[in-house]
């Protein structure tokens, strides 16, 4: 079999090492970069940490509007697919590479695994909603992290092709976290050591572009009056110079992290205020509370599980979340699965490709 891997921005990356080691075992993966994100800090220090191979097709495309980028990946993803010819293309997640990926796919008449498949925040205003529901709605495998996402999908009439397998991230994490603990000087290089911190990151439009809601959230972090080390994006770092938003003095702002150095940053934070989608994840698997910087989600698991507060930018919400964590919850279950997810992908595409058939039949589920 031939699979065509399509990534393109920074969470992507961590998804796709797993996946791609198990796929590169069989010699089966051509790997496609969009370049949607293409900063060193933003995605070649993934590509070296986590082992993950050099695409053999990178797109260049960069950044620009919605319709533009999504645009300009299209064309030149079906142009790769035309002459790679695969028997299946595997898009990860929520981003516009996502969605262009299974787009040209389709129109090719080549069948779509879409992983981390089923999430719903139910908010049509975030680009990477709209990217989900379309990429689920033309994927012929939709290989979802959790019963949950089951359900959405369900709800949507979807019930062919779906496949619990856990959530790649978690093979990720299950990895690299114990290498992070042990290799990463972030804690030093950045004298987290000594005194509690929070770790920040905010990059989500509905917050990075609007000036009233950085500054609503720069208040709630002047109030903890504990340190808050805050990777910044490259686009919130571009709208708080274009907006003139000043941090904060307990606040410190660093270049984005890499995987490992973020993993360690995380396990020693008192907790996390982010508006990310797979952070909240990972703090979940790390056991440290995790303050959501947004009004939804769609890893709605870790907020039914105690961990995981949504708060959107308002000042006071968060301050109370941050003193309501200073109590961690008493339970913590497994959710997303046992890290083996990868595995179940790479061998439920190999016996469908092989037989040839497609997979539309009733839920199989793995556990
Ligand atoms: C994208 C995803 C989002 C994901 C996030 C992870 C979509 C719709 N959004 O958002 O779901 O959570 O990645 O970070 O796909 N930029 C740089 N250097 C880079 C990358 C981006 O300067 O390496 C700039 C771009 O030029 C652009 C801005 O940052 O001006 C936004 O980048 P873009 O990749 O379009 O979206 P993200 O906000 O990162």
């Amino acid at each position: 079999m031939k699979i065509c891997t399509v990534v393109g921005a920074r969470p992507q990356f961590v998804k796709a090492a797993p996946l791609s080691r198990a796929l590169r075992e069989r010699n089966t993966e051509i790997l496609i970069h969009t370049g949607q994100h293409y900063d060193h800090a933003m995605s070649d220090v993934f590509f070296e940490e986590l082992g993950i191979p050099t695409p053999e097709h990178h797109l260049g495309i960069g950044g620009g509007s919605h319709g533009a980028q999504t645009g300009a990946m299209l064309a030149k993803i079906e142009d790769v697919l035309l002459a790679e010819r695969p028997d299946a293309v595997l898009v990860y997640g929520d981003t516009n590479s996502t969605l262009a990926g299974a787009l040209a796919a389709v129109k090719l008449h080549i069948p779509v695994a879409h992983v981390e498949a089923g999430l719903r925040s139910y908010d049509r205003r975030m680009p990477e909603e709209v990217n989900r529901v379309l990429a689920d709605s033309i994927s012929e495998w939709l290989f979802v992290p959790s019963e949950g996402s089951v359900e959405n999908l369900r709800k949507e009439g979807v019930t062919k092709g779906v496949v619990v397998v856990g959530d790649v991230m978690i093979d990720a994490l299950r990895i690299n976290t114990p290498r992070a603990l042990v290799t990463s000087k972030v804690r030093a290089t950045l004298g987290l050591d000594g005194a509690p911190y929070y770790l920040a990151t905010i990059h989500r439009p509905s917050n990075s572009d609007v000036r009233e809601n950085l500054v609503s959230i720069f208040d709630a972090f002047k109030a903890i009056e504990k340190k808050v080390v805050f990777p910044v994006h490259p686009r919130t770092r571009a709208n708080l110079a274009r907006m003139n938003v000043q941090a904060p003095t307990n606040v410190q702002l660093v270049e984005p992290l890499g995987y490992l150095d973020m993993l360690a940053a995380v396990k020693g934070a008192s907790g996390v205020m982010t508006d990310s989608g797979g952070l909240q994840k990972e703090a979940y698997y790390l056991q440290v509370p995790c303050i959501t910087l947004r009004e939804t989600t769609e890893w709605v698991e870790t907020v039914d599980s105690g961990w995981n507060v949504l708060t959107g930018p308002d000042t006071a919400a968060i301050v109370a979340a941050v003193r309501k964590f200073e109590t961690r919850p008493a339970s913590h279950p497994e959710l997303f699965g046992d890290g083996h997810a990868a595995e179940r992908i790479v061998s439920h595409l190999e016996k469908c490709l092989s037989a040839g058939i497609s997979n539309f039949g009733p839920i199989r589920r793995t556990s």
